[in-house]
């Protein structure tokens, strides 16, 4: 590593922080050696009903994956975010609400939002919703969906929030699984001067005849549109906030129980619905908020993610309210009306925070110097990145253009099925080069496996591994615990396996290389090859479906599917466009591929299992180096696809 590329911590931002390397070192190594004692103090940040007494309670033996934190504690999240800040910030803004057109905007007061939150809970009850009832929640990103959340929790309910892009069908499978009994939506959503049918998708997912459970459907106005309306099912938000009364005690949950699922694609199979709970997660992302972005006091954090992914979860919503800090909510995209919306939303609420995805910095970073043409900037303290590696490239510009040199980056890496940051520099502590996330958060252990499993020592590259557990960590897949332990215990025995790859250098930083598995990311978005496949050859014209993820400038990764057709059709580029169309119908815009090639057959060996990596090769256009191929049941399919390629390119 030369040391032009190390960006040492900045005496200024040290001075502020609470920690410095020795520091970070020292706590860390604690963290590690006694987490009971670590876990147990910063259990105190969040207050509790009953207190616990127990701490640790985990096992990684894929024989019995069982894990606890905290667990004879009680609590209500709810009133963790809430309640017990109305005294000392009751007329601070909880929300800042920034809408997608440039003249909409709100605060929200930790007073207000109490108030919201009370009423809506008590809307709830009045529905029937309580302890342990899922609510699916579909809305676009503003107040009410934050509302409805808390309100979730303070009644103990499980909820499920599904992104608003996702199309009808891949909602509903999202209802089925967890058997939801509620939807809380909106009549449309808005996003970069474009309206979103929410209402629409809802009533068409509803059309499945599985989605039974479903009693009623509450239904957020937000852009006034023409929506059809069923009066033995749904339920106006605000005729039921009319009449609710705003005193709702905060259930008493215990730290075990549910907080929320969060489905998430995986490389197998449908998505996963990822199972949190309330005590360790909480004191989890409150505390990672704090530490990884040096929050203080009266800053205003945004966190430019949907609600509807866990980053939105964890670092919109519940992380920064359980410290009291000032969230900022995004209604639109980031380059609407134009590219300089980021830098203008910045100026306009006094950002302090900026946390976004290399993904949108690469958006900006296209239009050169644009994007912060006009602007001032200069409340910007420090910056933060996640979902995907971020070329050095793209940190250089965001370092230099964004945070005009002055400003930290931390990188952070983690996964939804971490609940909070798990690899990041810390802004007071860490020396940072560019591309890397750096070092493992307190508590966190990290490793490096070959394939076969061996830890490697020293400076490596492998396959992630983390070796013990971590408060924040998911519990289970909803009502599949055996998926649970296949998917993540089963490859590395006695050890949680991300799906990552990594390289360790001498400084003990980790360098995440991206996924080893059959996961893509588009953007910053998961998306399994096999839900994009399955979600192929269920049109009627395809015989076999193949993705691969190809390096795309802007997305980081695009998806590129192979399709082999049913005996009697023929390719065409009408053909290829109603693919397309398909898959947006059937999972969403997120999920629509870059390139459909056509081909006659897939590269498959004797046993029938598809060889992804000749397709991957021939995919970018790297002929030379497709390995072996002399297992293939037909070696000649290879040419035709190279071939075809050409053609396409
Ligand atoms: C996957 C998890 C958790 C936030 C959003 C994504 C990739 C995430 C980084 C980073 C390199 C990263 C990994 C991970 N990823 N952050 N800072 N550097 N890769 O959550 O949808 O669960 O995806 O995103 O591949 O496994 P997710």
């Amino acid at each position: 590593m030369s040391a032009e590329s190390l960006y040492p911590v900045q005496p200024e931002v040290a001075a502020h922080t609470l920690t410095d390397e020795a520091t970070y070192k020292a706590l860390y190594q604690q963290s590690v050696v006694n987490p009971d004692g670590f876990w147990r103090e910063q259990a105190e940040r969040i207050d509790w009903i009953k207190p616990f007494t127990r701490v640790k309670q985990t096992s990684f033996d894929d024989h019995h994956v069982d894990i606890k934190w905290f667990a004879d504690g009680t609590l209500n999240v709810s009133a963790n975010c809430l309640d017990r800040h109305l005294e000392e910030r009751g007329d601070q803004a909880a929300i800042i609400w920034e809408g997608d057109d440039p003249s909409e905007h709100k605060v929200i007061t930790y007073r207000d939002l109490h108030e919201q939150v009370s009423k809506f809970a008590n809307a709830l009850r009045g529905q029937d919703v309580h302890r342990g009832d899922v609510v699916t929640i579909y809305m676009p990103m503003i107040p009410e969906a934050a509302v409805a959340m808390l309100a979730c929790a303070r009644v103990g309910a499980i909820h499920s929030v599904v992104f608003g892009g996702f199309s009808p069908e891949a909602l509903a499978g999202r209802i089925i699984d967890c058997n939801s009994k509620l939807v809380i939506t909106a009549d449309e959503a808005l996003r970069g001067g474009k309206r979103i049918p929410l209402k629409a998708n809802v009533d068409q997912a509803l059309t499945h005849p599985e989605t039974r459970s479903i009693q009623n459907v509450i239904v957020v106005k937000r852009t006034g549109g023409e929506i059809n309306w069923y009066p033995h099912r749904d339920l106006a938000y605000d005729d039921l906030m009319r009449v609710a009364g705003s005193v709702c005690a905060p259930k008493e949950m215990g730290a075990e129980e549910p907080l929320f699922i969060l489905y998430t694609s995986g490389s197998t199979g449908k998505p996963k619905g990822v199972l949190h709970t309330t005590a360790g997660y909480l004191v989890f992302v409150a505390l990672t908020h704090e530490k990884v972005f040096d929050y203080r006091p009266g800053e205003v954090f945004w966190c430019t993610a949907d609600v509807g992914w866990v980053t939105g979860h964890s670092y919109i919503l519940y992380g920064p309210l359980a410290n009291g800090a000032t969230t900022l909510m995004y209604e639109g995209v980031p380059n609407y009306p134009d590219v300089t919306r980021v830098a203008k939303i910045i100026d306009k609420h006094k950002v302090n925070i900026l946390y976004t995805a290399p993904t949108a910095i690469r958006a900006m970073m296209a239009q050169g110097k644009a994007a912060v043409e006009g602007a001032d900037g200069s409340s910007l303290r420090l910056l933060g990145s996640v979902g995907e590696p971020i070329n050095p490239q793209a940190w250089h510009w965001y370092y230099e253009t964004v945070g005009q040199s002055r400003c930290p980056i931390v990188d952070t890496w983690w996964q939804t099925e971490t609940g909070g940051i798990l690899i990041s520099p810390l802004p007071g502590a860490t020396a940072l080069k560019p591309g890397s996330a750096t070092r493992p958060f307190f508590g966190v252990v990290p490793g490096i496996v070959d394939n076969q499993g061996n830890l490697l020592e020293g400076v490596a590259e492998g396959n992630l591994v983390i070796l013990d557990s971590w408060p924040g960590q998911m519990r289970s897949i909803y009502r599949d615990h055996d998926r649970f332990v296949d998917t993540y215990f089963k490859a590395y025995r006695g050890m949680y396996f991300t799906g990552d790859g990594a390289r360790r250098d001498e400084d003990g930083y980790y360098w995440i290389t991206g996924r080893v598995d059959d996961v893509l990311n588009i953007s910053g978005h998961r998306m399994g090859t096999a839900e994009i496949e399955s979600a192929m050859v269920a049109h009627p014209k395809v015989a076999e479906a193949a993705a691969v993820g190809v390096p795309h400038d802007l997305k980081g990764q695009g998806i590129y599917v192979y399709v082999s057709l049913n005996t009697g059709e023929h390719s065409s580029e009408e053909l290829s466009q109603e693919l397309k169309q398909w898959v947006r119908h059937e999972i969403g815009p997120i999920a629509v591929p870059e390139v459909i090639q056509f081909a006659a057959s897939l590269p498959k060996t004797r046993s029938g299992k598809i060889m992804r990596r000749i397709l991957r090769k021939i995919a970018t256009g790297d002929y030379e180096s497709l390995g072996d191929i002399s297992t293939l049941a037909d070696p000649s399919v290879v040419q035709d696809l190279i071939e075809t390629h050409r053609d396409l390119h």
